[in-house]
């Protein structure tokens, strides 16, 4: 690991930069960029090679493979500020040097282009060249990631402009890094999606194949939504979705840690929106009814399948987990959301607040008729014991009564 210091911008005050050089066999690039405050930035690692093609004196065209082989340095590398969006940039080689950069939108941020130079008046890589001089190749990508996600791609991508081949592989970078984690939230290029065997969230599971195996229970997430600095809609559940097409069922699992969860609160409606890397999208809409009670009322999602196609389907007249408001909904029991005949989502252990929550805290539960049974058995035997002691006293009166009687006759 190396590190090393540099002004990337006025009056920002010294920025350390780690460079961890990967392992020896596998050339991977890795750069861990930290902030003023010593918090990671930026990450990124990747593997990369080029071939390039150029004129020789003698008028033939020749093509050299060239690779970050050597001596790799990462100045100029930002975590980007007020004016400038993030960059990578790395040195590498005789004269060639690469550089990424990043830019920010609402909800996302990209990769919009890389840009790489080389030197053909180097005389140990380009000997024979008849120009000599720099030359930068410009590709423009505009990768759209999710804020806080990151960015995976395991498969190659080859980028192709003039006279250079660029090869990308095991790519994984986030910019924007909050709180100087990086995430666990993954977001897959599209042909990592496609390439995985099933769209099960949990990228390194090996998936089922396509007779369905019987799904463990999910594991459980707790899902929130801010309105400023409070949060006013939560959500604890594990997650099971059942998608029926051509008459075969896949039963997903969601797992939490690699879902995000935003979404909206208004007076009359709260949205929570769940996204993950093959999950677009899935909504749950809430509403309030007669002004006292709330109740799911929309399912809308959109996800890649199997094959890289995209699932999509929405139902804005459902009724489930219905409970006062100021109150929360909550069912243990396993439960089925049935959004249409090809998709429905199972529930285990929800719990769900989408209006007046207080200090971040759920309130009193009204718990799901499944779950009341747990609570009639009790009152049924109650019921039994409190009609066995009628009985009792009944007969013990109509016994007083008859001896009662008795002592009259004597
Ligand atoms: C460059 O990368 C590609 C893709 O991984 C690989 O097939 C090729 O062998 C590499 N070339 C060199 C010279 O390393
Ligand atoms: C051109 O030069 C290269 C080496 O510089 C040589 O290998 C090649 O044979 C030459 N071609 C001709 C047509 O002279
Ligand atoms: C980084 O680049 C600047 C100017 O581009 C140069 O002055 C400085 O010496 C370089 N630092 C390293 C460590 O290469
Ligand atoms: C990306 O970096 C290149 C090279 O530093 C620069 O010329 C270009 O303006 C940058 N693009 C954006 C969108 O920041
Ligand atoms: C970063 O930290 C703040 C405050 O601790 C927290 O509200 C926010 O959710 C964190 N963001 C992420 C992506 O962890
Ligand atoms: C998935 O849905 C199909 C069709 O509605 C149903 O037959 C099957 O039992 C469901 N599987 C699970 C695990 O919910
Ligand atoms: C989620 O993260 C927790 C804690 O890191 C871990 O125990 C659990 O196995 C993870 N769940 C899945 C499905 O990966
Ligand atoms: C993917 O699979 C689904 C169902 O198995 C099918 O309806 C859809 O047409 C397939 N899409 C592609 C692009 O093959
Ligand atoms: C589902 O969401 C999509 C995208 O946000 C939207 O266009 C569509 O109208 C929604 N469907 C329903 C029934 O609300």
């Amino acid at each position: 690991m190396v590190c090393f210091r540099l002004f990337p911008v006025p009056g920002s005050g010294l920025v350390l930069v780690c460079l961890v050089l990967g392992a020896v066999q596998s050339y991977a690039l890795e750069l861990n960029l930290t902030d003023s405050g010593k918090a990671t930035c930026l990450y990124a690692k990747w593997q990369m090679n080029f071939t390039v093609r150029y004129e020789t004196t003698n008028k033939t065209y020749k093509t050299v493979t060239i690779s970050d082989r050597g001596t790799v340095t990462y100045n100029g590398s930002i975590c980007g500020d007020d004016q400038n969006g993030p960059k990578i940039a790395v040195q590498f080689g005789p004269g060639f040097s690469w550089i990424a950069n990043f830019s920010k939108a609402a909800s996302t941020y990209s990769i919009d282009s890389i840009s790489f130079s080389y030197n053909t008046g180097d005389n140990t890589t380009f000997p024979d060249a008849e120009d000599k001089g720099i030359i930068t190749v410009d590709e423009l990508l505009a990768i759209k990631i999710p804020l806080n996600d990151l960015f995976r791609c395991n498969s190659l991508s080859t980028l192709e402009k003039n006279d250079v081949v660029q090869n990308y592989w095991d790519v994984l970078v986030q910019a924007f890094v909050q709180n100087g984690t990086v995430s666990t939230n993954e977001f897959l290029c599209d042909k990592d999606k496609t390439s995985t065997v099933a769209p099960t969230i949990h990228t390194t599971v090996p998936s089922p194949t396509t007779t369905p195996t019987p799904k463990e229970k999910p594991e459980a997430g707790t899902y929130s939504v801010n309105n400023g600095n409070d949060t006013c809609l939560l959500a604890t559940m594990g997650l099971q979705l059942n998608i029926t097409q051509d008459k075969v069922a896949s039963v997903i699992n969601i797992n939490p840690n690699t879902t995000h969860s935003t979404g909206s609160c208004r007076s009359h409606t709260a949205l929570l929106r769940l996204n993950s890397s093959t999950i677009k999208y899935l909504d749950f809409v809430f509403a309030v009814k007669n002004e006292n009670r709330f109740y799911l009322k929309e399912v809308n999602i959109s996800m890649y399948l199997v094959n890289g196609s995209v699932f999509s389907i929405a139902n804005n007249n459902l009724s489930y987990w219905d409970a006062p408001l100021g109150s929360s909904y909550m069912c243990n029991k396993e439960q089925t959301v049935s959004v249409s005949g090809a998709f429905q989502i199972n529930t285990f252990d929800l719990r769900v607040q989408p209006f007046n929550v207080t200090q971040g805290k759920y309130s009193t539960a009204q718990e799901c008729s499944l779950d009341d049974d747990t609570i009639l058995i009790p009152i049924i035997v109650g019921a039994g014991l409190s009609g066995l002691i009628i009985v009792i006293v009944i007969a013990y009166v109509i016994g007083r009564r008859k001896s009662y009687a008795g002592y009259q006759t004597l």
